[in-house]
């Protein structure tokens, strides 16, 4: 899951080429490059580490003078890290950068090794740019179309050639847009990449090969031209920055509140059958990562509150194992970017066997949210910061607003206009917890030097435990396990030491006393107890946090704010990179 960017115009490319390549860094920062052409000449300058390494780079370099280009920013798939596997790669005439991954590239790596090619690196898309300069006989849009029949897997691909004064691009399943500029046009893998430049873009679909001048485009179906649309984006430069904030993922925690309300305020004003799904007698929910624990989340809601029999999946398993389907099974999908390969893939497996999706996404655009039957949008806006917080709560939110839709169509919710008044308000009560940020920066400075934690939590406690423990580990590097509290004594209970780190989540009513009984267990083995609850009678052990108590539907969206700012501060204090933490991307294309 890399980020590719080009451009083609009357200025200079660089400057638009660096600066897209910082906004798509969340997608893959372990090495990056750029290629820019002047008449026949390609200058191609790599770099590993951060876009900054390559922009200095650029800097002690004499530049061709060129008005076309790709760039691009690597999360290593194919080969490690390093220059020779960084992008852009050339092969005879052709140049490319590639966000994907080509499945069957060794076996047409060795049929091209017969034909004495030559390959530099270990990268599946410097074979990619070798089968195309194998069709290319001057006419780009025929090798491109004849190319892709040949790859098998995943692709978007920004390509020169090198006696064209052209860009070209394609794509299949991975994300790319086309962005439309005054006589200057763009590629990317997302808007945030040139929304600076323009705020015009085209949705490319699968194999659509676009090719573009300064001042034109021309996308092409089977070598056939067709028409496309040109959208306007609602993203703002604003959003793609992270204004006074230190980090992304700071700025996107304490933007909850609003966005939590006016979602909410929008589907509670005007409901729509979107959320009801009583028809239905199982649902599938199946996501990857914090996406699977917003589904969690709700598998607990709809059970207990609307009574519909769920089954939260991870993708990349449901995808391959047996699944036994019947007609009155829905599959919600949850993607905070829509592009998530095994949540794709299980979508498609749901299509294939005629059942109804229903797709719980953030990016309007993507491709979940194009081929799911249904979709909600949680209406986050950008989510720059890897670690997801503003959308995975959203995400919950709409499974409370889908077990309370549901639960009233079926005659089981007494309470539902108190309710609804209630989701009206809940971001009074979100705003005070964020109000106590500071509380929650002295357990981050506590937890500076313990680099093993526990998340214990019964029912949908246990579900926001995992997410607690996902936000500590992927931002502060902490090895961190979300345990049902009963399941604890069962083993794991050995690892617990003295002042080790237990952090329990206790705010359902018919099994507090069950977990408190848990944490005396730990706590009698000298951990140090960290609770998050909405009992104050539960005694502090060591550190209590107590949250308004509010309907179970809206309960989980209080509980998870006080975790994602004690993952935030505890990786600040050891002064890690927050918004870009090591060996992750923030949506996952492939798999
Ligand atoms: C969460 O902070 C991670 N970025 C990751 O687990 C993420 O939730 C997962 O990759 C799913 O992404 P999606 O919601 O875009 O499908």
């Amino acid at each position: 899951m890399c980020g590719i960017v080009g451009y083609i115009g009357n200025n200079k490319p660089i400057e638009p080429l660096i600066e897209g390549l910082k906004k798509l860094e969340y997608r893959g920062y372990d090495s990056s490059g750029i290629a820019i052409k002047e008449k026949n000449n390609i200058q191609i300058i790599k770099s590993t580490g951060r876009i900054v390494e390559l922009e200095e780079k650029i800097k002690n370099e004499k530049l061709l003078n060129s008005n076309l280009g790709i760039a691009h920013t690597r999360w290593a798939t194919h080969g490690e890290a390093n220059e020779i596997n960084a992008h852009p790669h050339k092969v005879g005439k052709v140049t490319i950068v590639h966000n994907g991954i080509i499945e069957n590239a060794r076996d047409l790596k060795n049929k091209l090794v017969n034909d004495n090619i030559v390959f530099r690196s270990e990268t599946d898309t410097e074979v990619a740019a070798a089968v195309i300069n194998s069709f290319y006989n001057g006419d780009p849009v025929h090798a491109i179309t004849r190319a892709i029949k040949e790859l098998k897997g995943s692709f978007a691909f920004g390509i020169i050639f090198e006696d064209q004064d052209k860009l070209y691009a394609v794509r299949k399943d991975s994300p790319l847009i086309v962005g439309v500029g005054k006589k200057e046009n763009y590629i990317a893998s997302d808007i945030a990449a040139i929304i600076k430049y323009t705020d015009k873009y085209m949705l490319l679909n699968d194999n659509e090969v676009v090719e573009l001048t300064s001042d034109n485009i021309n996308v092409y179906k089977d070598e056939e031209l067709i028409e496309k649309k040109i959208e306007t984006s609602q993203l703002t430069i604003e959003d793609a920055n992270k204004g006074s904030y230190k980090h992304f993922m700071l700025k996107e925690i304490m933007e909850e509140p609003a966005l939590l309300q006016r979602t909410l305020n929008k589907y509670l004003s005007n409901p729509s059958d979107l959320f009801d799904v009583s028809k239905y007698e199982k649902i599938h929910i199946v996501a990857c990562g914090s996406a699977l624990y917003a589904g969690m989340v709700g598998k607990s809601l709809l059970e207990e509150k609307a009574n519909v029999k769920c089954y939260a999946e991870c993708a990349s398993e449901y995808r391959y194992k047996k699944v036994i389907y019947d007609r009155k099974t829905l599959v919600i999908l949850v993607s905070q970017s829509g592009e998530t390969a095994d949540t794709i893939a299980a979508m498609r497996k749901a299509h294939e066997e005629g059942m109804d999706t229903l797709a719980i996404v953030n990016v309007t655009t993507s491709t979940i949210a194009r081929e799911a039957k249904k979709a909600i949008f949680i209406e986050a806006g950008p989510e720059i910061a890897v670690a997801t917080t503003k959308a995975y709560l959203l995400q919950v939110a709409m499974f409370s607003l889908i077990a309370l839709t549901t639960a009233k169509v079926k005659g089981l919710e007494k309470k539902y206009d108190e309710i609804v008044e209630e989701g009206k308000n809940i971001s009074t009560y979100l705003n005070k917890i964020l109000d106590d940020k500071d509380i929650f920066k002295g357990v981050g400075e506590e937890l500076k030097d313990s680099m093993d934690a526990f998340f214990i939590g019964r029912g949908v406690d246990y579900a926001i435990c995992e997410e607690g423990s996902l936000k500590l580990k992927e931002v502060s590097y902490t090895h961190s396990d979300a345990y049902q509290a009963g399941e604890l004594k069962h083993g794991t209970i050995s690892l617990i030491e003295k002042d080790m780190p237990v952090f329990a989540v206790i705010t359902d009513d018919n099994i507090k006393d069950k977990t408190e009984s848990n944490v005396i267990e730990v706590e009698s083995r000298a951990a140090k107890i960290y609770t998050i609850t909405n009992d104050d009678s539960l005694k502090n052990h060591h550190f209590k946090y107590v949250i308004d108590k509010v309907s179970d539907y809206f309960q989980p969206i209080l509980a998870v704010p006080p975790l994602q700012l004690i993952g935030y501060y505890t990786a600040d204090v050891r002064g890690l990179d927050i918004d870009k933490p090591r060996n992750l991307a923030k949506s996952v294309t492939v798999e």
